[in-house]
């Protein structure tokens, strides 16, 4: 998708100066850096910071990050002690397991020259295939927009929180990938963008996406979707997912679970936008996903641009107080209604996706 009209995707790999590049998110909306990783802890350190963040962008660069660890050390100890750092640098998103997982299938025991191709191939086939993935998610999702749209013959307005945009992904995104779509084909559609506290993805990120694609859309402060859904002015909700179980239940970004609350309360249709490797086929019982607990600092300071233009960071709370920054929480699978996915929709139930993941 794009910025300043020029198409970028979030993630790629400059074969002549060996280094992986990626869009720096920490800066955006006020500065669009693209930055250099050089080695495995380079990107280690952009999934920990953030600099990279959204369930499928952390995979595929952890699975760029294994590319860099057999530049600099071709040693099979090395790239194993290179998969477990990166898989414990965020531990919610099941994607970053899934993709390192993948890697190491392809390469544990390869010594030969050839590693380095392979280990190239298998992070490129990542993205590529997120990007067919996300793609057909819009095509599936559009058809529920579509259907909106003919009932109310007027801009669809949905709801939805943090970025599932296309920065989360390598493009289209998951839950904006409909929205795009939609957009594409002439449907008029608005988005209300969660905020999304404390880091302010909704509306540092998901609010600049949107801009620069020429889609309208307001940011809203994260308790506001209850009022608005009130009043009809919300007609669906999409949200993305950093880990969906087999029963449909739903960890994504903390706040989305009590927009799923309101959302039921109102009959306003609450969707979930995935790509299959954010399912978790392996845990049963949301309690036994480990949610990430953030730095505090996150919570009690606010980075933003002065009337000079110069980025700072200011503290925002009494510095004697305690705060608590978890990073996600739970939408059980009675909340949603349904899981549009890059095979088509279901219902999010063990039933519901069995039927499209055999
Ligand atoms: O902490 P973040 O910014 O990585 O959280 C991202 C989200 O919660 C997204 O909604 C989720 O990863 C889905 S990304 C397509």
């Amino acid at each position: 998708m794009k910025i300043n009209g020029i198409d970028y995707e979030t993630i790629w790999f400059d074969r002549e100066k060996k280094v992986v590049k990626i869009i720096d998110q920490t800066k955006l909306p006020h500065q669009f850096i693209i930055k250099d990783l050089k080695t495995v802890n380079d990107a280690t350190n952009a999934i920990k910071t953030m600099e990279v963040r959204g369930a499928p962008l952390i995979g595929a660069t952890a699975a760029y990050g294994l590319v860099l660890a057999i530049i600099e050390n071709n040693d099979q100890s090395f790239l194993k002690k290179s998969a477990e750092n990166l898989i414990s640098s965020r531990p919610t998103a099941i994607n970053l397991k899934w993709a390192v997982d993948r890697m190491i299938n392809k390469l544990s025991g390869v010594n030969s020259d050839k590693i380095l191709e392979i280990a190239l191939n298998e992070a490129k086939a990542i993205c590529e295939e997120d990007i067919k993935f996300c793609k057909n998610i819009g095509i599936n999702g559009l058809k529920i927009i579509e259907e909106i749209y003919k009932k109310k013959k007027d801009t669809v307005n949905i709801l939805t929180h943090c970025n599932a945009g296309w920065l989360a992904t390598i493009n289209w995104g998951t839950a904006t990938s409909p929205i795009y779509h939609a957009h594409k084909k002439g449907i008029p559609v608005h988005v209300w963008a969660d905020e999304t506290r404390p880091r302010n993805q909704g509306a540092n990120l998901t609010s600049f996406e949107l801009n620069e694609e020429g889609i309208k859309n307001t940011i809203i402060a994260d308790n506001t979707g209850g009022i608005l859904m009130q009043r009809g002015e919300v007609d669906m909700c999409i949200v993305g997912t950093d880990r969906t179980l087999a029963n449909g239940d739903v960890c994504n970004k903390v706040g989305t679970y009590l927009k799923a609350l309101a959302a039921h309360d109102n009959k306003v249709p609450f969707y979930v936008a995935l790509p299959s490797s954010t399912i978790d086929w392996n845990i049963k019982d949301h309690k036994d996903i480990p949610i990430e607990e953030r730095n505090s600092e996150e919570l009690s300071h606010m980075e933003g641009i002065d009337v000079n233009g110069d980025i700072k960071k200011i503290q925002i709370y009494p510095k004697k107080s305690k705060a608590m920054n978890l990073a996600f929480d739970i939408t059980p699978a009675k909340y949603v209604t349904g899981l549009i996915t890059e095979k088509g929709i279901c219902d999010a139930s063990t039933e519901g996706l069995k039927k499209l993941f055999k």
